[in-house]
């Protein structure tokens, strides 16, 4: 247990009693937060009073198209939405976009977050980064990170790659820094006021040793660089490969877990959530994150058992993608015009061949989420009564909904299934004004990685829960760790 945590905890403890108080048992602030940066000033000792040090949690959710953000103060259990002052206009002011670009030789952050395509852009950096790390040089992917540094030598192309994620990582981070002093005034006058940072990565990139040693790697350079960096100056290519620290030792700060986990916090710790069997299905940008996990609460305490987690490259973009690829024209503003009528449901013939094919390939991976799933069940039966939680931006009814929910009627299943779709609660403990509830479908991971490490609701990995063998099937013995029964949920 980490040293800042250990003091953390004992601070709590001593302010709120025996445990630290889960978010439903705060009571809500009774003024809804002002849209710029708040200070606490009114609930916050002064300077010369303060004797506690602030602990504020970072949830970073780096997305493919966006990224989102969730800070909580740890002491009070309290959490906000991060927005950038320059985005404050916009309809869903909490979008930070994740792509940059390069003019007159220097890179820079895209703040429109009309923009996906930008000219000479470097998007879809979350992928560029899987692959740098995946050493997958030559995927067409990275044709404009290649086209940006005139180069095919493989070494720079991958610090070039992850150049850009710390750039883009260290400009947001330092501007979420500077809200967080902005808003606590003093932060820092104390020794052991302390932030930190999570991060979310895809669940079978976590378990991938080189992707989590990039991620971490690139994390904790953006830590270090988030003050230089602030705002994203534009940068020239020097500047960029200056960025990289040569000796790191610790990641200190800076954690990272897994995407699904992320996902759930929210709902697992609702007291409106009820304990069974669900499959939560994100659609990203790039991947469709699908998980089936069984939710326990046994004297108050949660318990997660994933029977899978998969990440599917099915993604919201690869409907745009594909459709430009089929036309033969993948330039930026093609890209732009699909990704448009896309968004707004236009139902045009370059779109209809993508969606018809992601809703055939997400058809079948679900077929296998849901077997795969089964497998790991004692009692096959449990599976009946699944609910289905869907989230990320990409959601929509054709082809993410129809894809997903085929499965129940089909062979794995001896009569067609209806399982419930239900929603994701909105936390309590969320700063968030009413007609702002309905972000949450995609604040889910950044809420998730708002909690500190040490509080985070346990888990059992899918790998981690044994296939139960054919006797034990027809004669339920248990092993140490097996998927929980439905008499046990
Ligand atoms: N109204 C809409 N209809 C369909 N798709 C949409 C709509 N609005 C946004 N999208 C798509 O949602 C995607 C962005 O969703 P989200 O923010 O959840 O992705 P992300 O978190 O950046 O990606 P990932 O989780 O894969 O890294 C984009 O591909 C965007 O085009
Ligand atoms: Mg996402």
């Amino acid at each position: 247990m980490s040293a800042p945590w250990k003091l953390f905890r004992n601070l709590k403890k001593k302010l709120f009693g025996k445990t630290p108080p889960k978010p439903d048992a705060i009571p809500k602030t009774p003024s809804a937060p002002p849209k710029t940066t708040p200070q606490i000033t009114d609930s916050s000792p002064s300077l010369q009073e303060r004797k506690d040090p602030y602990f504020i949690q970072i949830g970073f959710d780096f997305g493919t198209s966006y990224s989102k953000c969730i800070c909580r103060d740890v002491m009070t259990n309290k959490a906000w939405v991060y927005i950038d002052p320059q985005s404050q206009e916009q309809e869903l002011p909490f979008l930070i976009p994740s792509a940059l670009a390069m003019g007159n030789n220097k890179i820079f952050h895209i703040q429109d977050s009309n923009i996906h395509y930008p000219e000479n852009g470097l998007y879809h950096l979350k992928t560029a980064l899987v692959l740098a790390a995946n050493r997958q040089l030559s995927n067409p992917s990275l044709v404009a990170y290649r086209n940006a540094i005139k180069q095919n030598d493989a070494n720079r192309l991958s610090e070039f790659v992850a150049g850009c994620g710390v750039y883009f990582l260290a400009g947001v981070l330092g501007q979420v820094r500077d809200q967080i002093r902005e808003r606590f005034p003093g932060f820092g006058s104390l020794p052991k006021d302390y932030m930190a940072i999570n991060l979310a990565i895809p669940v079978e990139d976590a378990q991938h040793p080189e992707i989590n040693k990039l991620y971490s790697r690139i994390i904790s350079d953006a830590w270090e660089f988030a003050d230089q960096l602030s705002g994203h100056p534009p940068v020239s290519l020097a500047d960029l490969q200056s960025l990289r620290r040569k000796n790191i030792t610790t990641n200190g700060p800076c954690f990272i877990y897994p995407e699904v986990s992320a996902n759930v916090q929210g709902f697992v710790r609702s007291r409106a959530s009820s304990p069974g069997i669900y499959l939560l299905s994100d659609t990203g940008g790039s991947t469709v994150d699908q998980s089936v996990f069984i939710f326990m609460r046994q004297n108050n305490e949660e318990h997660l058992t994933y029977l899978a987690g998969r990440v599917l490259p099915l993604g919201s973009s690869r409907i745009e993608c594909r459709a430009a690829e089929k036309c033969g024209k993948t330039d930026c503003m093609f890209l732009e015009d699909l990704r448009e009528k896309k968004e707004r449901g236009e139902d045009v013939s370059e779109l209809r061949e993508a969606k018809y094919w992601i809703s055939k390939e997400l058809n079948l991976e679900t077929e296998c989420t849901i077997a795969l799933s089964k497998g790991k069940l004692f009692r096959k039966e449990q599976l009946n009564s699944i609910k289905v939680i869907f989230g990320g931006g990409g959601y929509c009814k054709y082809p993410y909904k129809t894809a997903v929910m085929k499965p129940f009627s089909g062979q794995l299943f001896s009569e067609a299934l209806h399982p419930d779709v239900i929603g994701m609660p909105v936390p309590s403990d969320l700063e968030l004004k009413g007609h702002e509830a309905k972000w949450m479908r995609r604040l889910n991971v950044a809420y998730g990685l708002s909690f500190e490490k040490n509080e985070l609701v346990p888990f059992t990995y899918p790998s981690d829960v044994s296939d139960p063998k054919p006797d034990e099937i027809s004669r339920p013995l248990k092993p140490t760790n097996h998927a929980p029964t439905k008499d046990e949920c």
